[in-house]
């Protein structure tokens, strides 16, 4: 595939506006592996909510890579938007842009996504409960300073996992918080392997710990409480798990995922029998056919023919590669991305979907 972005063709040319270019302004050391970057306006205004993600696109050894973050920060309160990157072992964006990310370089993102937000009313009185795990504070941190300024009946609770004191992201920050909106924001950190004489929780996150955190803080029916969870797998399932176990309903949890490990019971599609699909593809109102062979996604097959369709994880999880099937039939091997609601109104994720008929069309706005 040639790098859409790069390219200069006419049909970039109608897709620019899902695409910017930022000025990274200031890079901020948090912890040893997690920097944070914070991009100089653009004009107008990057227009983003607090939790939401921008899908960095980088060149990096002459291939077009694509990776989502979260941003950490509130358009409410922070002058410049940030994203906060932790370093993977042997991962190649994480790595690339902690080692290689300088104020004044511009990169290209796509601009901001994502369903894991709220509304926000200076009269709501909510309590807000948040878990969260390793570089899973990032798209929290920009929702807890949303609620603390917009809704001052409501209150945060926080439940913060990381491995060691030394890894805890915004550790400072959220102290500060912590005295600036005295009773508002409680802050309870969970160390799997403290290294010193540490006197909060320790060890593995259990639902014991969320047990507590949730029967004992969270009472009263007067609140209308609402959930937010990200971080690893492990973590959130075992959160999801203990809230719906304890009474809360599904729509008072929000979670964003960062990624999903292999199963491991991949079962290797049987390709035998399918036939080439012609697939339509609309995209910002332009039709476009592409035929899908048996075994790739959508997704791959636009790609394939150069249409700059937006994607970023390739995986289900992050959305950006949403359509809406106005006609035919596919499957997804992938859909935890996806609302009830929005697989209900039809919405297919491109880069997980497979026809299983004729007469597909897909609508990308
Ligand atoms: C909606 C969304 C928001 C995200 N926000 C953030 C954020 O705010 N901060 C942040 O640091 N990351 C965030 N991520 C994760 C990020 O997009 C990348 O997946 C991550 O940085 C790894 O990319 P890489 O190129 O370094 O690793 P790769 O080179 O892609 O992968 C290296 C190895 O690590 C495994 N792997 C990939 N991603 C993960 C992961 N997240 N956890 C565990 N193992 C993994 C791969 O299977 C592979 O074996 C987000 C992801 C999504 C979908
Ligand atoms: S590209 Fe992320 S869900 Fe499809």
């Amino acid at each position: 595939m040639l790098f859409n972005l790069f390219k200069k063709t006419k049909e970039d040319q109608v897709r620019t506006n899902n695409y910017l270019t930022l000025r990274i302004r200031e890079t901020v050391v948090e912890t040893p592996d997690t920097i944070t970057v914070y991009f100089d306006q653009p004009e107008p205004f990057l227009d983003y909510k607090a939790g939401q993600f921008l899908t960095v696109i980088l060149e990096i050894d002459g291939k077009e890579e694509r990776r989502s973050y979260s941003l950490c920060t509130s358009p409410y309160v922070d002058p410049f938007p940030a994203i906060t990157v932790k370093r993977l072992k042997e991962g190649l964006v994480s790595n690339y842009i902690n080692d290689r990310f300088r104020p004044g370089k511009t990169i290209s993102v796509m601009k901001p996504m994502g369903n894991f937000i709220t509304d926000y009313h200076s009269k709501n009185k909510r309590h807000y409960g948040m878990i969260a795990g390793g570089s899973g504070i990032t798209p929290i941190m920009g929702i807890i300073k949303s609620v603390l300024v917009n809704e001052p009946e409501s209150k945060v609770s926080l439940l913060y996992c990381s491995r060691t004191e030394d890894l805890i992201i915004f550790g400072k920050a959220l102290e500060n918080l912590r005295e600036k909106y005295a009773g508002r924001l409680e802050i309870i950190h969970n160390l799997s392997q403290p290294k010193g004489d540490w006197k909060g929780l320790k060890g593995r996150l259990d639902s014991k710990k969320i047990e507590a955190f949730v029967n004992v803080k969270f009472i009263g029916p007067e609140w209308d409480n609402r959930f937010f969870l990200c971080g690893p797998q492990g973590i959130m399932d075992l959160a999801r798990e203990t809230l719906l176990a304890a009474g809360y309903e599904k729509e008072r949890l929000y979670s964003e995922s960062f990624y999903l490990e292999p199963s491991g019971n991949e079962i290797p599609e049987d390709t035998n029998g399918q036939v080439v699909r012609s697939v339509t593809i609309i995209l910002d109102g332009q039709e476009h056919i592409v035929e899908v062979i048996p075994g790739k996604t959508i997704l791959e097959a636009g790609l394939a023919e150069d249409l700059d369709m937006p994607y970023s994880c390739q995986s289900g999880l992050c959305t950006a590669c949403r359509g809406k099937l106005l006609s035919g039939e596919v499957k997804m091997n992938e859909d935890a991305g996806l609302s009830e609601n929005e697989i209900k109104e039809g919405y297919i994720l491109c880069c997980s979907a497979r026809p299983t008929g004729p007469n597909i069309r897909i609508n990308i706005e």
